[in-house]
């Protein structure tokens, strides 16, 4: 990103990328565990709950892709150490669940996670409505995908 493109975002660039930054991390801890999940789940349908999984930690490699590609436009580099994705986060690692066939807890999981980046996004797609029209729609972008996550794990209860 050019001088110019960067002087017409209104709102303050290191914060920004932070704040992109903390999101980024938070995929990773969601791809990470959506992922392990699919590959660990047992019991009655575990083909679907792992396509279910699968599908959203799909989704969460692509938010983490379009972040870091966003972050690297805006002059930052997105966390460079696994040790600190966790530390870098707005919420803590999802988990997994303890017992292999515990959908429940796997629901909670996801829905629980999902919620809070729903919150990120919004938050996100607030500040930057109107003063960086790129990350805006990058942030709705994912929002709705988010949203998406949340009602999916919410209608298999
Ligand atoms: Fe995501
Ligand atoms: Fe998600």
């Amino acid at each position: 990103m050019g001088k110019k493109a960067r002087e017409i975002v209104g709102v303050d660039l290191k914060e920004l990328v932070k704040d992109l930054d903390r999101a980024y991390c938070d995929e990773w801890l969601a791809y990470y565990a959506w992922w392990y999940m699919a590959q660990a789940v047992e019991g009655k349908g575990y083909e679907d709950m792992a396509e279910f999984l699968n599908k959203i930690a799909k989704d969460e490699l692509e938010h983490a892709t379009e972040l870091a590609e966003r972050i690297i436009e805006l002059g930052g580099l997105p966390t460079n150490r696994i040790a600190n994705l966790e530390k870098g986060a707005n919420g803590p690692y999802p988990g997994v669940m303890k017992k292999l066939d515990d959908y429940d807890e796997i629901i909670k999981l996801v829905t629980t996670a999902e919620a809070g980046a729903i919150e990120v996004y919004q938050k996100i797609a607030q500040k930057t409505f109107g003063k960086d029209h790129d990350t805006y729609q990058l942030a709705t972008h994912i929002l709705g995908e988010e949203i998406g996550h949340e009602e999916t794990f919410e209608n298999l209860k």
